[in-house]
């Protein structure tokens, strides 16, 4: 108790806050709720259950470093109750010896979602080629609850090995979706969606939408950075194209709003997500089912050993768990 007096009056003039540091965007009413001490409760998403709204966003395979990340973070969904995509499975179509990297399902347990993961420029050539049983394939070999369709135009562009999309996405999207029984999400990998691709989306019978927001890790910049100086001199502006998370939040509760006819029911809000309070924020402020989707941040956490990201998740969920108890979304008016 001696002790604990001490530190304060030494660290008191340390832990300081500027008025305009507050967090605008929550009301902290610390008299209505008592200390959390139960786990959370589980909720059904994208087919199965999670416990903790974090979803591992679709990253690496097919390297020899993505093996060990990606069975760290398989556990830490087991261990956890949260969702996770695999990245591009491609290369699975074409060579299963790195089926190790993607095989998880033994790791995740039956039951988080799993979802496995394909470029539109991939679909849109399976389809061409009669060949889209090779996804219900994949989707066997790896018991993944169903595929994350990766949707990427500048990427594809900007890549120098990259693909020509020919078809508008949304119709390879929707031909796909009349012909299958999969569960299927669609997302981008970094730059979000404007409204009318949003509008469009939330039509199609699809289980999820993932953001794959602006603000975080930018492939068009990442390819970029892999060619040569002119190009990305000439191209680097379309890096800084796209939506954020908190504007994509805000054009799906307009589109819900406004109709009843939309028939994805479920977001994950990711990209740019690097603190569960940014994502706790847009999911409370959203009008759909949403979990929190982060890529970077988890990669980084799920590098080293399993340990690691196991103590950063256990914070995560402390984090969660005190928000949900003593933090309410302000209305945009107190909010602005
Ligand atoms: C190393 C790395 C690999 C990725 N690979 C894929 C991929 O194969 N398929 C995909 O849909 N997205 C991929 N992404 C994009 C992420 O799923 C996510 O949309 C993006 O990183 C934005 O989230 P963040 O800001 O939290 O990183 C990758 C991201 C990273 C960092």
């Amino acid at each position: 108790m001696e002790n604990r007096k001490k530190d304060h009056i030494n660290q008191a003039f340390n832990a300081r806050v500027e008025k305009d540091a507050a967090d605008k965007r929550f009301n902290y009413e610390p008299l209505l709720t008592a200390h959390p001490v139960d786990k959370l409760a589980p909720f059904s998403f994208a087919g199965k259950t999670m416990r903790l709204p974090l979803w591992i966003s679709s990253m690496t395979g097919g390297t020899g470093k993505a093996g060990n990340i990606n069975r760290n973070l398989a556990r830490a969904c087991n261990e956890f109750g949260l969702g996770m995509g695999v990245g591009s499975c491609r290369i699975l179509l074409e060579d299963e010896r790195h089926l190790p990297d993607f095989d998880l399902r033994h790791i995740v347990g039956n039951e988080s979602p799993f979802y496995a993961n394909l470029g539109i420029a991939q679909l849109e050539q399976l389809i061409e080629e009669k060949a889209t049983d090779k996804i219900s394939r994949l989707i066997e070999l790896l018991k993944t609850d169903g595929i994350i369709i990766h949707v990427n135009p500048f990427q594809e562009a900007f890549q120098p090995e990259g693909e020509i999309i020919k078809r508008p996405p949304i119709d390879t999207l929707q031909e796909f979706l009349e012909n299958t029984d999969a569960r299927v999400i669609v997302k981008e990998v970094g730059q979000g969606m404007g409204p009318e691709s949003i509008k469009q989306l939330l039509q199609l019978p699809i289980e999820a939408i993932e953001f794959g927001a602006l603000g975080g890790t930018n492939f068009t910049l990442l390819e970029l950075l892999r060619s040569q100086e002119k190009e990305l001199k000439a191209y680097e502006a379309f890096g800084k194209i796209g939506h954020t998370a908190e504007e994509m939040t805000k054009m799906v509760n307009d589109v819900v709003s406004k109709s009843n006819t939309y028939k994805c029911k479920q977001l994950i809000i990711s990209g740019g997500i690097t603190h569960i309070l940014d994502g706790y924020h847009l999911q409370q402020k959203s009008k759909l089912t949403a979990v929190i989707g982060m890529g970077s941040t988890l990669l980084k956490a799920a590098s080293g050993e399993y340990e690691e990201l196991k103590g950063y998740l256990q914070q995560v969920e402390r984090s969660y768990q005190l928000a949900s108890s003593y933090l309410r979304i302000k209305n945009e008016i107190e909010h602005f």
